[in-house]
């Protein structure tokens, strides 16, 4: 049998890129085995997927109860793992949001997302946020700015979307209160010379950038937002995709910001690792969308809603213990970051922590995260980049993670920086 690589190059398309070649072949918590029996921290959670780690029993028995049931269901009958898994969404999103609508992947529940924004506003302008990652289908590519690269090529992309700066300070060389109003001026400008307001169907706004360099927006920052979209009836979408869940210490970004939103886009840690998204509005909000005029064969699978349904009263629990985990983390962070030069920013919440790696000039040092990313590895860990140019380190433990383990990870990080420098 030729090897696993030459196998992937016959017949897996190029076009998916892997973070690693390594092939896992186990998996439990917060490690993972290879076919040689190495055994890994995953500190990519699958990105940012399986927050409760890997094999949480508490999932695994669900899905095993579902599957002696119903497996699938497509639109032809109803049952109650659906009903549950949006039973326990409105527990835990923010205050407004009452329904819920399923579909398979984060990209996917943007695109609904929109098209319910054109849709119940009239309206078909819609303002995203430079740096903003909301996936790779031909709409969501179109509110994506990331990276250029994922653009390139595949242009044009969908009218009347207008792209506002989203404050970048540690980019930008200013501090928040400077980046965020020049953003907010930006914005403005937009409205003035771009797209009247009274076209704009919604903004779309990660409240912290995940793919984007893991940039939080600031609490002044969003609550202007949430005026503009009073004052304009304007609505506000939050793509919680990344940010959800728990990543920050609370259930969602927005909660920690104290904003309403009036649409959330979920996906990601949602199952932990089945596949599922959602989006989520007021009930009025999803009564003025025409029953049938979107949906999906297997949105809302019903194994994907089970799992749901027990990440989340599962998580429950675990979230308490996010900011004690983020503050041992940061305080970690800090003291490499006095030492290491190579790190130039540190930023994010809760266990969305991105560590940006900076050159003597203060410019991106993408050869320091590749470095970093390598030693990872050599050292039995799997770690993310983000950033448009791939030189933050995209800290993403499981939130089930021990504090030995966690302070193993940091320490592969603080080595991993220590050889790059010398
Ligand atoms: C914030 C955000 N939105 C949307 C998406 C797209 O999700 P998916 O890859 O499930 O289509 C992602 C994926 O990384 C994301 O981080």
């Amino acid at each position: 049998m030729p090897n696993l690589n030459s196998r992937i190059r016959e017949v897996l398309a190029p076009v998916s890129a892997y973070n690693s070649d390594i092939e896992i072949v186990e998996s439990k918590g917060s490690w993972v085995t290879d076919a040689g029996g190495k055994n890994y921290l995953d500190f990519t959670c699958g990105i940012a997927v399986t927050n409760l780690g890997h094999q949480h029993p508490d999932v695994k028995t669900a899905v095993l109860e579902q599957i002696d049931r119903l497996w699938h269901a497509g639109g032809s009958f109803r049952f109650d793992s659906k009903i549950r898994a949006a039973e326990a969404l409105r527990e835990v999103t923010p205050e407004g949001i009452e329904q819920f609508v399923f579909v398979n992947s984060g990209g996917e529940a943007i695109e609904a997302a929109i098209k319910m924004a054109k849709i119940t506003t009239k309206r078909q302008g819609i303002v995203a946020f430079r740096g903003g990652f909301h996936g790779r289908t031909m709409g969501a590519l179109s509110y994506t700015t990331s990276k250029a690269f994922y653009r390139q090529g595949y242009h044009p992309m969908v009218p009347s979307v207008f792209i506002a700066p989203f404050p970048h300070p540690y980019e930008w060389h200013m501090d928040q209160e400077e980046a965020d109003q020049w953003a907010l001026d930006e914005l403005e400008r937009i409205f003035r010379h771009d797209v009247a307001p009274k076209e704009v169907a919604a903004f779309l706004i990660e409240p912290i950038q995940g793919e984007g360099g893991y940039y939080p927006a600031s609490s002044v920052f969003m609550h202007r937002l949430r005026q503009l979209a009073d004052q304009h009836e304007i609505l506000l979408i939050v793509d919680e995709v990344q940010t959800g869940f728990g990543r920050t210490g609370n259930w969602f970004a927005v909660d920690r910001l104290g904003v309403l939103p009036d649409v959330i886009v979920l996906g990601k840690a949602i199952a932990n690792g089945f596949p599922l998204a959602a989006v989520g509005a007021s009930t009025q909000q999803m009564a003025a969308w025409p029953s049938g005029s979107h949906g999906s064969t297997f949105g809302g699978n019903p194994i994907s809603c089970a799992a749901a349904a027990a990440t989340i009263k599962t998580l429950d629990k675990v979230i308490p213990r996010v900011p004690l985990l983020a503050a041992h983390a940061s305080a970690r962070i800090e003291e490499i970051a006095q030492q290491r030069e190579s790190i130039g920013d540190v930023r994010g919440a809760g266990l969305m922590i991105g560590i940006e790696l900076s050159g003597n000039d203060g410019k991106p040092d993408a050869a320091a995260m590749a470095h970093v990313k390598h030693q990872a590895i050599e050292a039995g860990m799997f770690i993310l980049s983000c950033g448009p140019d791939s030189n933050v380190i995209r800290f993403v433990p499981p939130l089930t993670v021990n504090e030995a383990d966690l302070d193993l990870g940091l320490d592969i990080i603080d080595q991993a920086l220590a050889s790059y420098e010398d």
